[in-house]
């Protein structure tokens, strides 16, 4: 028996992927309910999969086609109009959207904001949010609580403080509520691009312009106006840093639309997908206790009883090897999709020009060529991060595209991780198992259930 096979007596949530043959495009309602239900088995066993609906397009698995279209190729496969489609509307031609010369410039105004000593200093921000969490959990102490409700409130904090802080100008729940149904409402109608829903099916959410849309531009129009006229606070925060951004090789700066967009672009791209992490996270320790009293071992050690601080994330790493873990097996942005603008060859395999090319991370993640017992919880695949071929783990993507918030996400991620884990226990509550489903991002359906418990000392923090 491979190696891979050997049973495991239970293993974390997963949906069950189709076996039978391309017969589950019939059904472009499946797109519309859970796109990862229309990801092939054959996707965790095979470097490619290739298919025709209205479009031909391919799924790709092999860490060395990753590469090449990532970053080798990269002016081969630019971003698919569905993302476009989806985002543009709210957040323009944006860093995320814009293709060539306009994305170049924008790269490099923001690259600075995002450095090591900009993401550090807004390390208290993360540390007051997972004080808050850590307050309202004391509330729920004993009872069962939606920590996919909760991760996502911490990370709009964080967010919301880090884009407008003092925010006097910004109404954040408004702000919040706009993108939540904005998201919720363009991204299930816009996967049937993916497959190339023909053209005459409505799409008829995109054409309104939600008046929540609007509002929430004129309101963050008016707090950049505002800080232009105020200067910058003491401890500059993202709007701060992206008004001193230029391009370093054109000298432009960013005009007042262009900086929403942006803003409002890290505002989409950068809470909901933090939440997941967390709230993945957290499900997999109550789904592991053993897991979860070790992790509670290390922030217990190292924290004492304060909350975490971006000075301690070097000293946490179990938590971020199980954050790895869960960004393995739950990649918040399971998808990313390209199109072919000459015709190549991938993994043997003819690409036409004007083919969609799908870079399904979850089935990558899962790979059986790739990884050992793929659907299990196991953070200490990662205790030697070099061990991990890194095209065959790519939740931040890579080239030139890659995530550019992945270290403001990890280390928020293990600020609130860590606080939390070492001051409650979690577990589950049987019969609310959360279900993967994705439409945009990989969100738990039902939420993460799970009770709150305060917690005793661990192991190591109780020897010592
Ligand atoms: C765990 C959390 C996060 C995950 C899993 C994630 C994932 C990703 C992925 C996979 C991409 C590449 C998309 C593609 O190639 O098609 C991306 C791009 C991007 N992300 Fe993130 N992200 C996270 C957090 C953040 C945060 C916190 C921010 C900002 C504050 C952010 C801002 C962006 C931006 C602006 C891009 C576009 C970069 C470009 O095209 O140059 N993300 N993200």
């Amino acid at each position: 028996m491979p190696r891979d096979e050997v049973p495991t007596p239970e293993l974390p949530v997963q949906v069950p992927l189709v076996t039978e043959p391309w017969g589950i495009l019939k059904s472009l309602e499946v797109a519309r309910r859970n796109l990862l239900e229309l990801i092939p088995e054959v996707a965790t066993r095979q470097p490619i999969v290739s298919g025709r609906t209205a479009v031909r397009w391919h799924m790709v698995m092999d860490p060395e086609a990753n590469r090449y279209i990532l970053k080798d190729a990269v002016d081969n496969y630019p971003k698919s109009d569905v993302t476009k489609l989806i985002l543009k509307p709210a957040i323009g031609e944006s860093l995320f959207i814009a293709e060539g010369a306009h994305w170049r410039w924008q790269r490099r105004a923001a690259a600075p904001v995002f450095s090591h000593r900009n993401i550090s200093n807004l390390g208290p921000i993360m540390s007051l949010a997972a004080e808050r969490s850590s307050e309202r959990l004391e509330s729920a102490v004993g009872r069962a609580a939606n920590l996919f409700d909760e991760m996502v409130t911490a990370t709009f904090e964080v967010i919301s403080d880090v884009t407008f802080s003092g925010g006097e100008k910004f109404d954040r729940s408004a702000v919040h509520a706009a993108i939540d149904k904005y998201i919720a409402q363009t991204a299930k109608v816009s996967i049937l691009d993916i497959f190339g829903a023909p053209g005459w099916i409505p799409r008829p959410l995109r054409m309104i312009s939600s008046g929540a849309m609007r509002e929430m531009k004129r309101m963050a129009d008016g707090a950049i106006e505002a800080r232009r006229a105020s200067g910058p606070h003491n401890v500059p925060d993202l709007l701060d840093l992206l008004l001193e951004g230029e391009d370093p090789k054109t000298k432009r700066t960013m005009s007042t639309e262009e900086l929403r967009d942006n803003l409002l672009t890290f505002i989409v791209a950068g809470h909901e997908t933090t939440a997941l992490t967390l709230a993945w996270s957290l499900y997999l320790l109550a789904f592991d206790p053993t897991v979860q009293a070790r992790a509670r071992a290390e922030a217990q050690g190292v924290l004492q009883g304060r909350t975490a601080t971006a000075d301690d994330v070097e000293n946490l790493p179990f938590i971020r090897q199980v954050i790895d873990e869960a960004l393995r097996l739950y990649p918040p942005a399971a998808m990313v999709s390209r199109i072919a603008r000459e015709a190549d060859t991938l993994c043997g395999r003819e690409v036409r020009a004007g083919d969609t090319v799908m870079l399904p991370f979850y089935a990558l993640h899962r790979n059986h060529l790739l990884w050992d017992h793929p659907h299990a919880f196991n953070p200490d695949r990662f205790s030697d991060p070099k061990a991990i071929d890194r095209y065959a783990y790519l939740p931040f993507g890579d080239g030139p595209r890659i995530c550019i918030g992945a270290s403001f996400a990890i280390q928020e991620a293990v600020i609130i991780l860590a606080t939390l884990i070492s001051r409650f226990r979690f577990s589950r509550v049987p019969g609310k198992e959360p279900k993967p489903v994705l439409i945009l991002t990989l969100r738990p359906e039902g939420g993460v259930w799970l009770k709150v418990e305060r917690a005793g000392p661990e192991g190591a923090a109780k020897a010592a």
